[in-house]
């Protein structure tokens, strides 16, 4: 099997692959880490200009009128069309961290469900931390991460009988940032329901490469950022999620003027806006919102489906090859098999894994320079975003890993600078 042949046929076929050149690339280098900060969009640096030059430079004070107040609720409504929501359902604004306390503490607060809160240990450390923090307003006083027999997969029996045993609030990452596991969200939207309790999905692994419905899988709350496969840019502000029937019961702990009815009205007495504007706290961060849209419109125009058609092709061509050529060596692939338990990165065990990845990303003469992340103790994650990640991409990475392995060129890193990049 010539599996570069078998590369440059996909790309070759592949629909989406004219949406590179909508992204600034540098030459000599094959970028796979978009799952955790994208490209930058090229129309982006148009629009940014553009805001920082004339709006801001020229019209200024006039441009909150003109352009910037209605920003959010632009990008608001593109991302509705995103996730399939209805558009009064959703926010883009303020950290996912910062986001997912408002609707936790909001939840905890509306007596809808019981004061118990709940994660896994696959979470994202920032959703542990915070869930850490509100432990003082839950029933016992104590919160529940729960443990499967791996740290890389879900065991959604023990996540089931968890949540019929201990109904509550649960929140958990769509995607997990380590291993890619992908949960079955409507099963367990459905369960959590018929069990008085409601899953808070973070969706900063997931959204802008998995079809998201929220309507479709009946998910009730969720958050995530826009920096990663929605390519928004670093620290791009996130979108919230919260449905129709929870919102009436749902309070912003977080009393800001944005939230307020009327905000320019400038009243003393908080009154909090009747519909999701409630979730506001401050001025929004204009500049950091505005690539937000054009990365939206990137992921509209491809369409969803077909990013996550590319994605599971991506994926499984790249564990074949992994498979193939990585077999004589201590390489494990502790990513889900399954496409459809999987998002859009693969993680592999190696334990030279961070010399490896400072190799990669050194490039050499003969090589293109590739970027992947690592992950303590010894993962390298390989997140393909179909926008910009093509199969040679892949393939070349992977040969790359074998030569390394190979030469044993691992042994010439000193590694007394151990860093996490
Ligand atoms: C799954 C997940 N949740 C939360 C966060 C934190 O996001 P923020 O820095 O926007 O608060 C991240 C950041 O990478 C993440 O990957």
């Amino acid at each position: 099997m010539n599996l570069k042949k078998i590369a440059i046929e996909k790309d070759s076929a592949d629909d989406l692959k004219t949406f590179k050149s909508k992204f600034l690339n540098s030459p000599n280098e094959i970028y796979l880490d978009g799952n955790s900060l994208g490209k930058l969009p090229v129309e982006s640096i148009k629009y940014l200009n553009e805001v920082i030059n004339n709006q801001w430079g020229q019209n200024l004070i006039r441009s909150w009128n003109d352009n910037w107040l209605k920003l959010s609720e632009k990008i608001s409504f593109k991302m509705s069309k995103l996730i399939n929501s209805d558009n009064a359902e959703v926010l883009v604004g303020e950290s996912t961290s910062v986001n997912l306390y408002k609707i936790l503490y909001s939840l905890l607060n509306s007596c809808q469900f019981k004061k118990n809160l709940v994660t896994d240990c696959l979470n994202f450390p920032s959703d542990i931390y915070i869930i850490e923090g509100l432990k003082e307003y839950t029933e016992k006083k104590e919160i529940t991460i729960l443990n499967y027999n791996s740290n890389l997969s879900c065991n959604v029996d023990v996540l089931k009988k968890s949540i019929q045993e201990n109904p509550g609030i649960y929140c958990l990452s769509l995607v997990t940032y380590k291993s890619s596991f992908l949960y079955p969200i409507k099963e367990l939207n459905e369960f959590a329901e018929n069990n008085k309790s409601i899953i808070v999905w973070d969706c900063s692994h997931a959204i802008g490469v998995i079809d998201i419905d929220v309507k479709d899988s009946k998910t009730k709350a969720a958050i995530g950022c826009t920096y990663k496969f929605l390519n928004g840019g670093p620290g791009s502000p996130s979108f919230l999620y919260v449905s129709k029937e929870i919102l009436s019961h749902s309070q912003n702990p977080i009393k800001g003027w944005f939230g307020h009815l009327k905000p320019f009205d400038f009243e003393n007495k908080y009154k909090p806006a009747e519909n999701i504007n409630k979730f506001k706290a401050g001025t929004p961060s204009v500049l950091s919102l505005v690539p937000v849209n054009t990365g939206l419109d990137l992921v509209l125009e491809a369409g969803i489906i077909n990013i996550r058609n590319k994605s599971i092709e991506l994926g499984e061509y790249l564990i074949k090859i992994i498979n193939i050529e990585l077999n004589k060596f201590d390489v494990k692939i502790t990513s889900p098999i399954e496409s459809k338990s999987r998002g859009s990165h693969i993680t592999i065990q190696h334990k030279e894994a961070w010399k490896i990845c400072k190799l990669l990303i050194k490039g050499d003469k003969n090589r293109k320079k590739i970027i992947p992340d690592f992950r303590p103790e010894n993962n390298i994650r390989l997140g393909y975003s179909p926008l910009y990640v093509s199969f040679i991409d892949l393939y070349e990475t992977v040969i790359t890993i074998k030569e390394i392995l190979e030469n044993k060129e691992y042994l010439k890193i000193d590694d007394s600078k151990y860093e996490v990049t």
